[in-house]
């Protein structure tokens, strides 16, 4: 069995040699020349790292035997795992992999993704992450970024999203949104981003507007295929914040607050310019989201009750320094007792913060109202539609 326990200054020469040997396992040691160097540059930065780095550094023990290092760094976004690095003569045995899982874990219940750089020479440590489900998402000259996230949108979630003429899916819901969007496509192309099942873009398109979409989960868009084909829908798999869809558009959107689901600023940003890389000049960017509840948390409460039904009860959780909230959705069975628990995380957005993405990306707010039917937006709103236009 295996555990982790902190690294001391006493380790920094057992942490060398594991290092070495994993290397030299690998055959990915320096050249011998240079083996001195290496090893006086590795310890001092070894030391570094213990003593003040923003990583921990763990030893790993089998059967309290050290035998491997672990180097992670926790932020408030993310985590990142820095180096894993096991003796060779207790590779294969599942420890590494072990590791990996319980990080991701911790990754889930925080609501963050976990993110390593592997590098393009070391093709078995690729292979394992490739397996454990990270996707690359960046690259250097020397490494792959690759990224796990914990999967939300599942099929389980996908087959039971669609509530037909109920909550978000009742006409009185989607009449005033689709007739405001077709109002802004004025006769163009419109890009849906985070298209889901097709909650929006299927009545829009059923209104005679062109509309495609960018979606992150498989099953999601399984579902649209059960409402709309490719021809009549087309669908790009992948990040709403990168991904490029062919051709132009008059109005790209992005509903139900989902722009909060991407979980840092800096994606956030990316959103919005990716937006605008789609739009033709005085193009039309719409975006709906909640206004954050801050108001409701009284100092040294960290959560708020949104929702207390028999069967359902939503708690959010907030993190006010790094504006991040956790919805905790619990669903309760029918003997009222037994509990499921999911839940979802998200980066709230302050409506002036908002416009200030868009400022960067070049769009202006051209209107913001309390809902889709142009209801006057005050200081009591729980949410807002807003537009921005493209200069
Ligand atoms: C609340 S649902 C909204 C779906 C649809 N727009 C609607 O109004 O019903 C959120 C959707 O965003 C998708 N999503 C989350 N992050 C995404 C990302 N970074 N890029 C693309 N899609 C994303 C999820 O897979 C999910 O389908």
């Amino acid at each position: 069995m295996h555990t982790l326990r902190p690294a001391t200054l006493d380790d920094v020469d057992f942490l060398l040699d594991v290092s070495i040997e994993a290397s030299r396992d690998q055959g990915r040691l320096p050249a011998a020349a240079d083996e001195p160097g290496w090893r006086e540059g590795y310890l001092d930065l070894a030391r570094r790292q213990i003593s003040d780095g923003p990583s921990t550094t763990s030893v790993i023990e089998l059967d309290g035997r050290p035998v491997g290092r672990l180097r992670v760094t926790r932020e408030a976004a993310r985590i990142e795992l820095n180096g894993i690095q096991l003796d060779p003569s207790v590779q294969g045995r599942g420890i590494g992999t072990a590791i990996i899982r319980q990080l991701q874990q911790e990754a889930a219940d925080r609501g963050v993704p976990l993110d390593l750089g592997v590098e393009r020479d070391n093709p078995n440590a690729r292979r394992l992450y490739d397996r454990l489900g990270f996707l690359q998402y960046a690259e250097d000259d020397r490494e792959d970024k690759l990224r796990w996230r914990h999967d939300i949108w599942t099929t389980e979630l996908a087959t039971t999203y669609d509530t037909p003429g109920i909550g978000m899916f009742a006409d009185d819901v989607l009449g005033p949104t689709t007739a405001r969007l077709a109002e802004l496509a004025a006769g163009g192309r419109a890009l849906e981003l985070a298209i889901g099942t097709g909650r929006v873009a299927v009545p829009l398109a059923a209104r005679g507007v062109p509309v495609s979409g960018i979606e992150l989960s498989p099953p999601m868009i399984e579902q649209l295929r059960t409402k709309a084909d490719e021809a009549t829908i087309p669908v790009t798999i992948g990040d709403m914040s990168a991904v490029r869809v062919p051709g132009e558009f008059s109005l790209v959107y992005l509903v139900f607050n989902t722009i909060s689901n991407l979980l840092t600023q800096e994606e956030q940003v990316a959103c919005f310019r990716n937006a605008a890389r789609h739009l033709t000049p005085g193009g039309h960017f719409v975006i709906e989201l909640w206004v954050p509840e801050l108001r409701r948390l009284p100092p040294g409460t960290p959560a708020t009750v949104g929702i207390a039904d028999p069967n359902y009860i939503l708690l959010d959780t907030y993190d006010v320094l790094n504006q991040h909230v956790v919805s905790h959705h619990f669903r309760f069975a029918d003997d009222g007792y037994e509990a499921t628990l999911s839940r979802t995380p998200h980066r709230y957005i302050w409506p002036a913060e908002l416009d200030l993405m868009a400022q960067l990306a070049g769009f202006t707010l051209e209107s913001r109202h309390a809902d889709w039917s142009g209801t006057e937006f005050t200081a009591d709103s729980p949410s807002h539609v807003s537009v921005y236009r493209l200069t």
